[in-house]
């Protein structure tokens, strides 16, 4: 199902995904939701667990429904989002993924990797995460409710 409810969407990034980043908040804002950028704000190296934690802390907190998590492959910040219980991050490469990870997984960061995949392909990912919701069901909710 598609939804339309606007979000505020969180934003984090280490230095190999900051310019992905700073296109894809303007994305967030284009397509009608609001854009909370946690950083990193310039290519100065810097650990990516330390913005996979940001980012869980903050959807954790309620301050953002919803996430995007970014780094060279999208692996090392996924992972670092993934350790906090609640948070699901699904990292893309296509919009189906994307897609699918709404569907069936319920996921509440998509995680990108800025060195693996383009622009115009994190845009169409983005764009079908929050458009997408959860369909429910026993099925799926059993599943995700398992994850914890
Ligand atoms: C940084 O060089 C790189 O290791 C990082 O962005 C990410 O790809 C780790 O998973």
């Amino acid at each position: 199902m598609q939804t339309t409810t606007s979000r505020r969407v969180a934003l984090a990034s280490d230095h190999a995904g900051v310019a992905l980043k700073d296109a894809l908040k303007q994305a967030v804002e284009a397509l009608g939701h609001t854009a909370l950028d946690l950083g990193t704000h310039t290519d100065a190296s810097v650990d990516y667990p330390d913005f996979g934690d940001k980012l869980a802390r903050t959807i954790l907190a309620g301050d953002a429904e919803v996430g995007v998590a970014i780094c060279g492959t999208g692996i090392g910040i996924s992972i670092a989002a993934n350790r906090h219980k609640g948070v699901r991050a699904a990292l893309c490469h296509d919009a189906t993924s994307a897609r699918l990870s709404r569907q069936h997984n319920d996921a509440n960061v998509l995680a990108l990797g800025a060195r693996v995949i383009g622009a115009e392909v994190a845009k169409d990912c983005l764009a079908t995460f929050l458009a997408t919701e959860f369909e429910g069901g026993g099925r799926h909710s059993g599943r995700v409710h398992k994850l914890g």
